[in-house]
């Protein structure tokens, strides 16, 4: 299956995005600099996924008149980062929507099986009238961002776009066969998954090196 070629899957073209993933993938990297590289491509890739963004009119005064103009309705929209890795991309995301709720979606995945365990899950209220951008840096075989997606369904959210930094073309046709409902924004599509199922040539644990913790 050719998954470049999905209608709700779109693969980041812009050269800044490009650029910045080359330097995050980078065994020289190191974790402060991994952390601003993580916010700056949330917010490049941002832009484009809320590019449809609603917006709502405002009145306005400028130094000359009365004005009715556009805003954007900010309190509609929920993010909801995988932890632990995804909670990276949050500050990116609130640059651009500084009104938007923070949701929190606790998985790992399990060494030796892959398959993600949960173990904690908040959204905010109304969650079922929110637009639900969920983040993680890594779609690898593809579980963790499904079980999330599952569980926001479950608690009633409709309008759902997923972002993640680097995937896999096995997550990506696991995830689309799953949720065909969901935009996926994808900033590279990498080449396949290795026998741990980590993503070749990626750039590692994601949550390790954000947190430091490797
Ligand atoms: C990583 C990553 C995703 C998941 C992707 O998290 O941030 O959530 O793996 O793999 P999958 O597509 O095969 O499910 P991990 O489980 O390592 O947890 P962490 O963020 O706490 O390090
Ligand atoms: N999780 C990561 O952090 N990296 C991978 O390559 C796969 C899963």
């Amino acid at each position: 299956m050719d998954v470049t070629k999905m209608e709700k899957v779109h693969i980041m073209t812009h050269p800044l995005i490009k650029h910045k993933i080359t330097m995050l993938r980078m065994d020289t990297t190191v974790t402060n600099d991994f952390r601003s590289l993580v916010e700056e491509i949330t917010i490049l890739m941002g832009y484009e996924a809320l590019a449809d963004l609603k917006t709502t009119e405002m009145e306005i005064k400028t130094p000359i008149e009365d004005t009715v103009q556009p805003v954007i309705d900010g309190k509609k929209l929920a993010i909801v980062p995988i932890l632990r890795a995804g909670l990276g991309m949050v500050n990116g995301m609130l640059e651009l929507v500084p009104l938007a709720k923070v949701g929190h979606i606790g998985m790992y995945r399990d060494e030796e099986t892959h398959l993600p365990h949960p173990y904690y899950c908040k959204l905010p209220p109304m969650i079922d009238r929110r637009l639900i951008v969920v983040v993680d840096p890594m779609l690898a075989t593809g579980g963790s961002l499904i079980d999330a997606v599952n569980e926001i369904k479950a608690q009633g959210g409709k309008d759902i776009k997923c972002m993640c930094i680097i995937a896999a073309p096995e997550g990506v046709e696991a995830f689309t066969k799953v949720h065909p409902d969901v935009e996926l924004y994808i900033g590279c599509l990498d080449r396949c998954l290795n026998s741990n199922a980590y993503i070749c040539p990626g750039l590692g644990d994601a949550g390790d090196r954000i947190f430091g913790t490797k």
